[in-house]
């Protein structure tokens, strides 16, 4: 219910704005961390979508998560600058480092391992993102250290 309340609240703010999917989502997200299931049909509602419509667009972007993320978001670049570099090969250590798919959420919750699109961290390819810091010119012993880090 409390969900659905501050959704509404949320859509209230972009009554009347023309394209205002994306900002929605965008908004939600930051409210609750991820997209809610709960906020998706008030959202299609208050947009004259459907829930399939919108559910779509959800998972279109790689920017919005359906899920609540771990307490710490591991991101690694998949990007091409990177995958030169040998991205592959860092986002399989983190895989193993960490103990979770790349997409996934470990199971207690610790960990989010998720692919990025280009981080704007080319130069420094190949780049991740550790709950929101940049680091670059990854290799395997450094990516296994920074699972670590983060207690893994
Ligand atoms: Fe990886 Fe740009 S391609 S940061």
């Amino acid at each position: 219910q409390e969900t659905e309340e501050r959704t509404a609240a949320i859509v209230a703010r972009f009554a009347g704005v023309e394209g205002a999917t994306l900002p929605i989502l965008h908004a939600v997200q930051e409210a609750f961390g991820h997209v809610p299931r709960e906020s998706i049909p008030v959202i299609a509602a208050a947009l004259n979508r459907t829930r399939a419509e919108i559910h779509g667009v959800v998972s279109f972007y790689h920017d919005f998560r359906e899920e609540p993320a771990g307490r710490h978001i591991v991101r690694v670049c998949r990007a091409e600058a990177c995958r030169a570099m040998g991205s592959d090969r860092i986002a399989g250590t983190f895989e193993t480092a960490l103990g979770v798919a790349l997409g996934e959420t470990s199971a207690d919750g610790a960990v989010t391992l998720e692919p990025v699109y280009c981080l704007g961290l080319c130069a420094t390819a190949p780049s991740a993102m550790i709950d929101g810091k940049p680091v670059g010119r990854l290799d395997e012993a450094a990516a296994a250290r920074l699972a670590r880090e983060i207690g893994r």
